[in-house]
């Protein structure tokens, strides 16, 4: 080669560098410097701000930075972004692999076309793979309008990964902006929405459809705020503050779980001491009917500080969420007998439906703490199907291979008794404190069937009334007749609960059960 041509071929090779350069150095912009100042402006980051804190320092490495979208109608062809509004690519968090799509509010409203939903498809692809979690930092207009139903089939080939992947791998959705019409779609597949406040919300149709359809006037924030989906619908599992807070959620949620069904959950090191718990013993208070709360028990039986609520505002007779015993993740179901006296009802049954599925998706051991007096009475919850919902958790329990462990602190009546993680349904280890009522109903209650007549009959009523739920109470409000049966495993002192159970899930390290070979189960939904 002569010195020329020699020359040019640098000339060239430093061109095609420079072009590389040029298109790196514009894919970073997204819509714009003024769209970016405008998205701080709202208390917003951008997609790849989100990223860079979500992320492990260095981690991130992009895929599809170059892609763009194919429209040429309403002069589309003159406005080709880089990236074409999100951001895709796989990266660590706490040394574990993650993929990761963001969207970009800065370009077309983050809104969603064709090659949109290719970019978040093949990253989802790539996830299911290699069985890694998958995040989807949300801020987005929706389906992109100038492209019509190539973008509803964008929103479609999404779908149907995330039902796919349900059970495969961890999906987590993060709102971080609108999150409109299909849009929600794909967060509610997933296993967790995290919603920021004040910033996010999500609806099937905004305010103004509502207020043509039904003239009700309501703001984005009361119709799909934080506020609203984390208390009233259930649809959001955690609420942070602001961006950072809900990326370090994001953070520590993974932090419980496996990164895929495959794995076994996370363990962290442990190293044993005093198990004994002293502030348990007196936990339960003198009268039955006076209520305490649940945490308190959960907190002094977990790792210090490790537990973490799930759905921690919505349906509260219920507590459910992540904790570490000994080191290694579980997961918790509770009842709440500081709500409701801790009844079931239809929200409180779907939320602990969900949770136990979640964990038996990944491997994580679930530990029930039971004080239930029953499913909540009236017309509201029998006309909204509480025998549907309720029935759901009894599914899912039922269901459930993982290793179950049951603690009964007070009451666990009626059906509510064989729902919450009983032995009849697949529970491994039923535990039982003193203080446990395992009966059909209440004493009162079941004296005012039975003695009915003697009752009618006693010229003081109220005396032979309380004569009567003596009666009943000293033969069935204790655990004993319920574990002469062998339906409770022991009956334990409250304060070597956390003892009782570190081995019990030991014991249970490597149980394995298989279901009835089937396509699958119909729960009733
Ligand atoms: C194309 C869009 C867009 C969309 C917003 N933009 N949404 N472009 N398709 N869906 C553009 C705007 O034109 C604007 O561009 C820029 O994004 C920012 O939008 P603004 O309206 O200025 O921002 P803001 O005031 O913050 O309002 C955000 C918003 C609003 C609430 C999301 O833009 C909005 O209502 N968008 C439409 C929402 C919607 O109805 N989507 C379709 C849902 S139906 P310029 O250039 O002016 O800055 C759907 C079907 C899916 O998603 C079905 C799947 C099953």
């Amino acid at each position: 080669m002569g010195k020329s041509s020699a020359q040019s071929a640098t000339q060239n090779s430093m061109d095609k560098r420079k072009l590389l350069s040029e298109h790196r150095e514009k894919s970073l912009l997204g819509g714009g410097t003024t769209r970016i100042d405008s998205q701080h402006k709202k208390g917003k980051l951008t997609a790849r701000e989100r990223i860079h804190f979500l992320l492990d320092e260095g981690s991130f490495e992009e895929i599809g930075a170059f892609v763009m979208h194919r429209s040429n109608d309403f002069g589309m062809e003159n406005q080709k972004v880089l990236s074409d509004g999100v951001v895709t690519g796989y990266g660590t968090i706490n040394g574990r692999l993650v993929y990761v799509f963001s969207q970009d509010f800065t370009v077309f409203g983050g809104s969603l076309s064709e090659t949109f939903a290719e970019k978040i498809c093949k990253v989802m692809d790539l996830a299911m793979k290699n069985g890694a979690p998958i995040i989807g930092l949300n801020d987005s207009g929706g389906a992109r309008i100038q492209e019509g139903v190539v973008s509803l089939g964008g929103y479609a080939d999404i779908f149907y990964r995330n039902t796919m992947a349900s059970g495969v791998i961890p999906q987590i959705s993060a709102i971080m902006g609108p999150c409109a019409g299909g849009a929600v779609y794909s967060p509610a597949i997933t296993d967790f929405i995290m919603m920021v406040e004040n910033t996010s919300y999500m609806f099937v149709t905004g305010p103004n459809v509502v207020k043509t359809v039904t003239h009700e006037e309501v703001s984005s924030e009361e119709l799909g705020g934080a506020s609203v989906h984390s208390t009233k619908s259930g649809v959001a599992h955690f609420t942070a503050a602001n961006e950072i807070e809900c990326i370090n959620q994001i953070k520590k949620l993974l932090s419980y779980i496996p990164e895929n069904c495959e794995e076994q959950v996370p363990h962290l090191e442990y190293q044993s001491g005093d198990e004994m718990r002293m502030a348990l013993k007196d936990i339960i208070p003198e009268n039955a009917n006076q209520p305490y709360d649940m945490r308190d028990v959960i907190s002094n039986v977990v790792d210090e500080d490790s537990f973490y609520e799930v759905h921690k505002n919505f349906a509260e007779n219920i507590v459910v969420g992540f904790a570490r015993l000994a080191g290694r993740s579980i997961g918790i179901v509770g009842n709440q007998p500081s709500q409701l006296a801790g009844c079931l009802d239809i929200h409180s049954s779907q939320k602990g439906a969900r949770f136990v599925r979640f964990c038996d998706s990944f491997n994580i051991p679930i530990l029930t703490f039971e004080d239930v007096p029953g499913f909540l009475p009236g017309t509201d919850q029998e006309w909204n199907a509480i025998i549907t919902n309720g029935a759901k958790l009894l599914y899912a329990f039922c269901e459930a291979t993982v290793p179950r462990v049951t603690v009964i602190t007070r009451k666990a009546y009626g059906g509510a008794y064989d729902v919450m993680n009983s032995k009849h349904i697949g529970c491994d280890m039923n535990f039982a404190w003193p203080t446990a009522e395992i009966a059909v109903m209440g004493a009162k209650g079941a004296a005012e069937i039975i003695f009915k007549k003697e009752i009618d009959s006693a010229s003081d009523h109220a005396a032979e009334l309380a004569k009567k739920e003596k009666e009943y109470g000293d033969l069935f409000a204790n655990p004993y007749r319920a574990a002469e049966r062998g339906f409770i495993d022991e009956v334990i002192f409250p304060e070597e609960t956390r003892l009782k159970l570190i081995k019990a899930f030991k014991m249970l390290e490597n149980k394995v059960a298989n279901l009835p070979r089937k396509k699958h189960g119909n729960i009733p939904l």
